[in-house]
């Protein structure tokens, strides 16, 4: 049916590929590109042999026309952004070039501000829409899932949403005193802003990691949840009218947040450069070169991850309360893919949304966040390809 070109080659890249691949007649060819290219060949090694066909490239995705000439060389019908929230314009910009669909799963956000929010790339609306393109943004897990599943209690459940709480917890224990799931210098940047949710209206900051409760997942137990900003808030106050509050919680054990309140402390968490021996260096980005590689967390990750959201609001001029979640179990993912759970519950959706956009069943000029498009195509693909949901209507609450 079409053809995928999947810039990056970390841990989300990696499941994507995977993914794609056991999905042949939607994904006849897939290219692996990234900065990398021995981990794009790594990658072709271990899938070949199936149906879909799988080429590798090199590619600086930082520099736009490196991506057009790419893309003009391979000819996707859709550019998968698996690389950094950083290159989302440059990818953005070859995809408009080269009328090409586009899709990721992070917003961007400018290297020297940790600061991620839609209005960079919602001003491409306009020049998608007149280039007959669609652009589908953050559809990983959250973002991604979250706003599905809002669309899909919008649409089934509630005739308006008041009050939304997203839910991300991860009881897996990879056994290192100190590692990030996920790219560290994302990780740390967004756990270490202020935080923030939405209300009547309009923005509530607090400090980093102020607002602290505990919840009782199912299948998980009792985890400390800490509210912190994320970027589909902000989508989903748009996009669902009459809601009042939105907020995400996310769940950090006390020794992580020792090491990090440490690393803190004593500046290695610091966007700003420092003069080491000749060089300026990043004390963040030299923080990641030293922590494990996410990508290598699979073998040693045991436990599961449940994210989730908890809806409330009136149908039929009744009060409704309804709780959808996944939860993924480490263990299995890497028995499947040989990646853990956080890098899996981004690339499954990823990968959906893209066979969302190559069947045409989310395919419309412009650029859309998740929550714009039909969420039952998604919510059954989400049962076949590994991230099966489930649901509860009388949940326990946040208060
Ligand atoms: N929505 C969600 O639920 C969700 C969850 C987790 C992650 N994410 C997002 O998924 C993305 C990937 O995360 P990850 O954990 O897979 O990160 P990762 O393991 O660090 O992988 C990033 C990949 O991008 C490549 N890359 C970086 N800069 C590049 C450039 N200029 N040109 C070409 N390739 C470049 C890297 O290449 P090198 O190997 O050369 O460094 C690496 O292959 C991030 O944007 C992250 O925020 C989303």
């Amino acid at each position: 049916m079409g053809k995928a070109l999947i810039i990056g080659a970390g841990g989300v890249g990696s499941v994507v590929a995977h993914k794609c691949v056991q999905n042949p007649d939607v994904f006849e060819e897939i290219c692996i590109a990234s900065r990398t290219k021995s981990k794009c060949d790594a990658l072709k090694q271990k899938l070949d042999g199936g149906r879909t066909k799988i080429q590798t490239a090199q590619v600086d995705a930082d520099n736009t026309q490196e991506v057009i000439d790419l893309i003009n060389a391979f000819k996707p019908d859709i550019v998968i952004n698996v690389a950094l929230p950083y290159q989302d314009l440059t990818i953005m910009d070859a995809c408009l070039a080269t009328k090409t669909d586009y899709l990721d799963t992070a917003n961007y956000e400018p290297p020297d501000n940790p600061k991620f929010e839609y209005k960079w790339q919602w001003a491409y609306k306009e020049r998608f829409e007149e280039a007959g393109i669609t652009a589908i943004l953050g559809c990983g897990f959250d973002p991604g899932v979250t706003g599905v599943f809002t669309a899909y209690a919008q649409k089934h459940y509630f005739d308006e949403i008041h009050y939304i709480d997203i839910l991300d917890a991860n009881a897996g224990d990879h056994g290192y005193p100190f590692a990030t799931n996920f790219n560290p210098e994302i990780n740390i940047r967004e756990i270490t802003a202020k935080g923030s949710y939405w209300e009547n209206g309009k923005w509530i900051e607090t400090e980093p990691l102020e607002i602290k409760k505990t919840y009782n997942f199912p299948e998980i137990g009792e985890m400390d949840i800490y509210l912190i900003h994320h970027e589909e808030i902000e989508s989903l106050a748009k996009n669902i009218k009459g809601v009042k509050r939105i907020r995400f919680w996310m769940t950090f054990s006390e020794k992580y947040l020792t090491h990090l309140r440490v690393l803190q402390n004593v500046g290695m968490t610091s966007i700003e450069p420092i003069e080491f021996q000749g060089m300026k260096i990043q004390p963040l980005q030299f923080l990641k070169a030293v922590l494990p590689d996410p990508a290598t967390l699979g073998p040693r990750t045991k436990g599961k991850t449940n994210i989730g959201c908890i809806f409330q609001g009136v149908k039929d001029g009744k009060p409704r309360t309804y709780y959808v979640y996944n939860v993924c179990d480490h263990q299995e993912c890497y028995r499947e893919v040989g990646s853990q759970a956080v890098s899996y519950t981004a690339g499954v959706p990823a990968m959906i949304g893209a066979m969302m956009v190559l069947t045409g069943k989310w395919k419309k000029p412009g650029v859309f966040n998740v929550e714009e498009f039909d969420p039952d195509p998604f919510m059954d693909a989400l049962n076949r390809y590994g991230l099966p949901w489930k649901e509860s209507f009388s949940p326990e609450l946040i208060d």
